[in-house]
């Protein structure tokens, strides 16, 4: 299994919701079963249709800070992990948190195991975040994500800076990625993977784009 990690967020695109999510999901785990690390990152609501059938890791986008109770609509990291759920995003900038909610999720899903990756779009808040100790950082430059700018060509010097800051814990990048030389450039920053969406999620064949950029890294190896 590879050490770079290819996270692909759904999102609430339709192009991934419902039965497509499962169509994604299943192309995800084509390339992994290749050898690739290809996680694919699902609404609650779909959670469980994927992992029923998928028999690889599978994370969802957000869980809440409730407990198993009278908490009517919300997401408990209970139901994730009773979902199959393996992980979670926390603090994505399409759905921030308050930094005590963040720190008290990141142990929520620890004591549920479930693995987080928390988001920032600074490295401001990512000094702030790391101390929190999620499994996986995720730094995202807002104003690139959904574009075709790829914060690794636009930004490579901040990367390396947050590489820096993480430390031990894996960072992974996203925003704007779209092309195999963006994967390329962020491992060579020292990323441990990408987040990525619109490229693949958007693309004509999900498929055949996930493998033009995955190429980059079996070119690597
Ligand atoms: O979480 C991934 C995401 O925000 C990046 O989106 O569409 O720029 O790949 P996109």
């Amino acid at each position: 299994m590879s050490d770079f990690s290819v996270f692909v967020n759904f999102k609430t695109y339709k192009e991934a919701s419902g039965e497509n999510s499962l169509n994604l999901a299943k192309i995800c785990l084509k390339f992994s079963e290749e050898g690739f690390s290809v996680i694919p990152v699902v609404q609650a609501l779909d959670l469980y249709r994927v992992t029923s059938q998928i028999k690889k890791p599978v994370w969802v986008q957000h869980f809440d800070d409730v407990l198993p109770g009278k908490f009517t609509g919300w997401i408990t990291p209970e139901a994730v992990k009773e979902s199959g759920g393996e992980g979670a995003l926390l603090n994505h900038s399409e759905h921030p948190l308050p930094p005590g909610t963040v720190k008290h999720l990141v142990s929520k899903a620890r004591q549920n195991g479930l693995k987080t990756m928390v988001c920032v779009k600074t490295l401001g808040q990512l000094k702030r975040l790391v101390k929190f100790k999620p499994d996986f950082l995720g730094y995202e430059i807002s104003e690139f994500i959904g574009t075709a700018t790829s914060i690794t060509e636009v930004s490579p010097k901040s990367v390396a800076k947050a590489v820096k800051i993480c430390g031990e814990i894996p960072l992974i990048v996203g925003a704007g990625i779209n092309k195999k030389e963006d994967l390329v450039k962020a491992k060579e920053l020292g990323a441990r993977g990408v987040l990525i969406s619109s490229a693949v999620v958007l693309a004509e064949n999900q498929e055949q784009k996930l493998r033009e950029l995955l190429s980059a890294l079996s070119e690597e190896n």
